[in-house]
């Protein structure tokens, strides 16, 4: 449980990783109950997962007693989306070794997010494991679990895993955070002060070149460690926010999400002198989508990983809601997944109650503008499929 110390943290005190994750149980603006957006998402990008799964190479393990099968979910998060995917690949991948004739190896699967992720409640959500007799021949067995789980905390802009021991890297949603709010986006004299803001989306030049900096150099640091931990024939599929223009002051979906009526509510708790604008300024989403050549700039310079596929993919609205002309309805899902993916940041900075304030007046503001918001919020996507060079 969260002691009262928690509360109030200026988010640029603590370092992010300490503190970042998705609304932890399962409650009403819990990410694992606001993440069927990110489902149908992945869903319709699951024929891309196949084409980078298809690349692995299995006959290391046509040998006598080979090494269990390692698959990777990188930023897995609390909710079910992380055990669809693990499930889709052991099957997909069984599925191979048994076209191709050899006797499947035993499957681990490792769940890593950052520390405070709520590893209990995605424990929970783990099917039951196959009994130990039945692990060789119920690989496919429906409902049950077919691989070793274990959790992993860490940022995944470290290394987490021994030398060459994984077969298969995969990450959601999740490499658009940054490891950390770029320090001369929050200092004053800086030129890059995101003044008036919180995010870079219409924030100007140096802000988001500063942010730009801090997403390549990230990115950079994330694929020396995977390149390390990946072993000879394996592949890794990475989808993240991505934005269709050049110009990073214009974030796309993630800018109309944290920069319009997020930001506006930002404005109110400011007008109505619940917030100094000081207080304000010192917030900023740590997220970056990148475009496509942000992202290839990276890979291409690091050259320990060759690019298999890399492309812009749209991946549609974050929100889900059953009545469309229903304002009210659209406003109350576009504040539950504006607090699902940044409540706990906001509530670091100003506390339960200002939050609560905060995201009251994000659904009002986003209610006003309903057909707007069904109209023009929509996720573009990275999607990289990446093996060693
Ligand atoms: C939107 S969730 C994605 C969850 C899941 N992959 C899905 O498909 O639903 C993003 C996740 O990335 C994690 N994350 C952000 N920065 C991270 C880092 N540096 N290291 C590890 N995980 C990180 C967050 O904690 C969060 O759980």
């Amino acid at each position: 449980m969260k002691g009262e110390g928690d509360k109030n943290v200026a988010v640029c005190d603590m370092k992010l990783e300490r503190l970042l994750s998705m609304k932890g149980g399962k409650g009403q603006d819990s990410y694992a109950n606001n993440s069927q957006a990110q489902a149908m998402h992945a869903r319709s990008m699951l024929h891309l997962l196949e084409e980078t799964l298809n690349k692995v190479h299995l006959l290391k393990y046509s040998s006598s007693n080979p090494p269990p099968f390692t698959v990777v979910d990188l930023g897995c998060s609390s909710g079910a989306n992380t055990v669809h995917v693990i499930d889709f690949i052991v099957k997909h991948i069984s599925k191979r070794f048994d076209a191709a004739g050899i006797e499947p190896p035993e499957f681990s699967a490792f769940f890593s997010d950052l520390p405070s992720n709520d590893f209990n409640t995605l424990f929970q959500l783990l099917p039951p494991l196959v009994s130990n007799s039945c692990m060789e021949e119920c690989l496919a067995a429906d409902g049950n679990r077919s691989y070793f789980a274990a959790g992993v905390p860490g940022s995944f802009y470290r290394r987490l895993f021994p030398v060459r021991t994984i077969d298969v890297f995969h990450s959601a949603f999740s490499l658009h955070w940054l490891s950390q709010v770029p320090e001369c986006v929050t200092e004053k004299r800086s030129a890059a002060y995101n003044r008036g803001r919180v995010f870079i989306h219409g924030a100007g030049e140096k802000t988001a070149m500063a942010y730009k900096r801090q997403f390549q150099e990230d990115l950079g640091v994330f694929i020396r460690a995977r390149a390390r931990e990946l072993k000879r024939g394996g592949s890794m599929f990475l989808v993240c926010l991505g934005r269709t223009s050049v110009d990073p002051t214009d974030q796309g979906g993630a800018g109309l999400l944290f920069g319009t009526h997020f930001q506006d509510a930002w404005d109110d708790l400011v007008r109505e002198g619940l917030v100094t604008a000081e207080k304000r300024d010192s917030f900023n989403i740590p997220v970056y989508a990148p475009s496509l050549q942000d992202f290839k700039e990276v890979v291409e310079a690091e050259g320990s990983l060759v690019v298999d596929k890399l492309i812009v993919f749209k991946g549609g609205s974050p929100l889900v809601v059953s009545q469309p002309d229903d304002a009210s309805e659209v406003g109350r899902a576009f504040s539950i997944s504006c607090r699902s993916v940044a409540g706990v940041l906001v509530e670091a900075h100003i506390g339960q109650d200002l939050s609560d304030e905060l995201f009251f007046r994000v659904e009002r503001r986003a209610a006003g503008h309903a057909k707007e918001v069904l109209e023009h919020l929509q996720f573009f996507h990275i999607v990289a499929s990446l093996s060693l060079a």
